[in-house]
C-alpha cells in the first residue's frame, strides 16, 4: 500500500506511523514544577540528535509539565528506562496534577543531579542533564501550528553506573533498557546486539 499521512491512514485501522519507526528509545523525562515538586513522565518521541557537544530532544503534544517545567526552569533530565523499572516508568505516565509527584506516585527514589535541579532516577543506570536550548513548533494541517512541539537540550553532564562499565566499555545491554513500538501496550527489550564491521 501507499498513503498521504497528511491525510489519514490509508484505511487502516490505527495510526501505524509510530509502527514504522521502531525501537523508540523513551526519553524519562525529570523537571521542577512551579511548587518545586519533582515531575517525572516517559517521551518516546525522545532521542538523542547531536554529539560532541551532546543535545537530546523530546516533543511534547501540547505543553505537558515536562515541556512547561523544562521551558520555566531551563533544565530537564533524562533517566534510562530498563526493564527493572518498566512498570514504574509506565505508572509516571499518568495524567495527574501539576502538584502531584509522579516519583513519589511511582514509589521511585530520585538522586541529586550533579550540574542541574532536578534529580535523576536512581535505580536507572544512565541520566543525562540536560540545560534547556529551545522548542521548535511545527507546521500543522491546514497551515495551522502542530500540537506536537520538539523540546531541544544540551546534555551538560552524564551518570553512568560504574557497575555497567567494563574495560572503559559501557554494557547497554546489561541495563536491557526497554524502547516502544508501534501501537498502545507494545514495547521491546534490549537484550542482544550484533557487530558489523564498516566498509573503508
Ligand atoms: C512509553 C510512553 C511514551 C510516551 N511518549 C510520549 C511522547 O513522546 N510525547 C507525549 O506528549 N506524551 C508521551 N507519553 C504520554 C506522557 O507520558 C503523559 O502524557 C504524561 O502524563 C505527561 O506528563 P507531564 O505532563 O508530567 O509531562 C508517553 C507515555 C508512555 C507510557
Amino acid at each position: 500500500m501507499h498513503y498521504d499521512p497528511r491525510v489519514g491512514n490509508g484505511g487502516l485501522a490505527h495510526d501505524p506511523l509510530t509502527a514504522l519507526v521502531v525501537p523508540r528509545p523513551i526519553g524519562w523525562i525529570s523537571t521542577i514544577g512551579e511548587s518545586g515538586i519533582v515531575n517525572l513522565a516517559p517521551y518516546s518521541f525522545f532521542n538523542a540528535v547531536a554529539a560532541n557537544p551532546p543535545f537530546v530532544m523530546f516533543a511534547s503534544a501540547g505543553v505537558k509539565h515536562s515541556q512547561h517545567n523544562a521551558e520555566r526552569t531551563g533544565e530537564f533530565v533524562h533517566s534510562l528506562a530498563t526493564w527493572d523499572l518498566r512498570e514504574q516508568m509506565n505508572i509516571t505516565s499518568a495524567a495527574v496534577a501539576a502538584e502531584v509527584s509522579e516519583p513519589v506516585l511511582a514509589g521511585l527514589e530520585m538522586a541529586p543531579s550533579v550540574a542541574v535541579k532536578p534529580p535523576r532516577v536512581k535505580r536507572s543506570p544512565v541520566a543525562f542533564e540536560c540545560r534547556y536550548v529551545k522548542t521548535v513548533d511545527l507546521p500543522g494541517r491546514d497551515g495551522g501550528r502542530h500540537p506536537f512541539a520538539i523540546v531541544i537540550g544540551e546534555v551538560v553532564s552524564i551518570y553512568i553506573d560504574d557497575a555497567l562499565i567494563h574495560n572503559g566499555i559501557v554494557d547497554t545491554i546489561a541495563a536491557r533498557p526497554i524502547a516502544r513500538l508501534g501501537y498502545l501496550d507494545d514495547y521491546a527489550v534490549v537484550e542482544s546486539l550484533f557487530k558489523m564491521k564498516r566498509p573503508v
